[in-house]
């Protein structure tokens, strides 16, 4: 005889979520609201796999970055012993995948991406360790036109989604050679001061000084606000860059606000740099942030390529609109099925795929944990279902070859209730719900 196995309930991973009914119609909003905004500035999809060689990502962020040093999701593939990670942003597979396959060879490319990426941070309000990012990289261009439209499009996107509280925060970091001199200037600024250092800064005292800048310690603040700034020390190309993107943005009367405290969390940025930012989701108030990044390209192995971007976290855009208060709670369906008896139920079926055939979304009835339920059952799940229409198929309205149809939407009391032949039902039902107050919830295919 064999053993019952002891049931063990499994839960998801800390900082994994999972995005249940409730929340879809906001991601859905957001995903479409999204594709159609880059779709109108000629942007292209593209996808990579979310597992990439380590390197590609210590190379390209940079080893003292915190994401390299303490958040990547890294694991030998025991077959052959490669270090692979998942991917902890988009950006690094992105330009793998421009060079691998040689996309810039013959024009500037605008592509975007959107999929789930992998930190290993400490779990809170919009900080994951999955979350989702729309991506996107604008490759081959040297701005700062490019810069400033990557900005305008998101302010679309903001405007589209009905966001209000997000400020753009706007910096230049220069390039190599002027950042040589600012952190020749840091180093000798965070000497004078070591004993207010916190461990990740002593450590990046050499390595990576700028890095010090982008802390998150609280009690450091006041000491990084004094340290030499960045964009005094942007020599003449530079500084025309950044008042090229400031002119466009000036002209399209989009406010920013320059802080000159804004690094950026990884490596490979050079000149425009910029986040938006919201004031409405506690620490974790950034909602989106990018820049340019010339030199990346050429560190990956291709050739010379300007090349901008940003991407946007999706968890925190979602949570940023409910505190706005969207509601967009979905209705399942257009027409729910009722039934009762075996006839009416083989009926129900056909109806069913001719309500589809007309481009109508449909749900029927079918048996639950507790059979089928009795007709005030069905009416109750008709209505949670957020459809604009019951059909009632009863062995009474099959003997007289009819179904009988409710509106749902109906003042309370006062839902009308038609019995229209079979035959003709379809065409009731679609006249009825394009004639509606019901059209917001309309699913109707065009
Ligand atoms: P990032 O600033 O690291 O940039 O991430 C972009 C956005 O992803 C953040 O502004 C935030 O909204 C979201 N995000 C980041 N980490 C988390 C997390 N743990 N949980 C939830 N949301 C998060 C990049 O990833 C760059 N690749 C952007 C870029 C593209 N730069 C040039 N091109």
């Amino acid at each position: 005889m064999s053993e019952k196995k002891k049931a063990v309930k499994v839960n998801a991973v800390k900082g994994m979520n999972d995005m249940l009914p409730a929340d879809a119609g906001l991601w859905e909003l957001v995903e479409n609201t999204v594709q159609s905004v880059v779709k109108s500035y000629g942007y292209q999809q593209m996808r990579t796999p979310i597992v990439e060689d380590t390197g590609l990502f210590v190379r390209g962020l940079g080893e003292v970055t915190d994401i390299v040093e303490k958040e990547m999701y890294t694991f030998i593939d025991s077959l052959n012993g490669d270090s692979l990670t998942l991917r902890p942003e988009g950006t690094a597979g992105a330009v793998r995948a421009v060079i691998e396959h040689n996309l810039t060879y013959d024009s500037p490319k605008r592509l975007w991406y959107y999929g789930p990426m992998f930190r290993h941070e400490r779990p809170q309000r919009g900080r994951y360790r999955q979350f989702y990012q729309f991506g996107l990289e604008a490759v081959g261009f040297t701005g700062p036109d490019i810069d400033a439209e990557l900005i305008l499009l998101c302010r679309r996107l903001w405007d589209d989604l009905g966001l209000q509280d997000v400020e753009l925060h706007l910096n230049s970091i220069g390039d190599a050679s002027e950042r040589a001199e600012h952190r020749a200037a840091l180093i000798a600024y965070f000497e004078k001061h070591q004993d207010q250092l916190d461990e990740d800064a002593k450590r990046r005292l050499y390595s990576n000084p700028l890095r010090i800048l982008d802390t998150k310690n609280p009690h450091m603040q006041k000491l990084v606000d004094g340290a030499p700034k960045l964009l005094d020390y942007l020599k003449e190309e530079s500084r025309a860059h950044f008042e090229g993107v400031r002119a466009i943005l000036d002209k399209n009367a989009v406010p920013y606000i320059i802080n000159p405290r804004l690094v950026r969390g990884m490596d490979y940025y050079n000149r425009t740099v910029f986040e938006w930012v919201t004031t409405k989701l506690g620490s974790q108030g950034t909602i989106c942030g990018g820049g340019r990044y010339d030199p990346l390209i050429e560190m990956c192995g291709g050739k010379p390529t300007p090349a901008c971007g940003f991407a946007m976290g999706v968890e925190r855009i979602i949570e940023l609109l409910k505190e706005e208060g969207a509601d967009f709670s979905q209705a399942q369906c257009d027409v729910y099925l009722v039934h009762q008896g075996a006839e009416a139920q083989s009926e129900a079926m056909v109806l069913g795929e001719r309500l589809r055939d007309a481009g109508l979304d449909v749900v029927l009835h079918c048996a639950g944990a507790n059979g089928m339920g009795n007709f005030k059952a069905q009416m109750k799940r008709a209505d949670a279902s957020g459809a604009a229409y019951a059909l009632i198929l009863g062995e009474d309205e099959i003997a007289k070859g009819v179904a009988a149809v409710k509106n749902l939407r109906g003042e309370q009391g006062e839902q009308q209730q038609a019995e229209v032949a079979l035959e003709e039902v379809v065409e009731y039902v679609v006249d009825a719900i394009i004639s509606d107050d019901a059209h917001e919830h309309l699913h109707l295919h065009p």
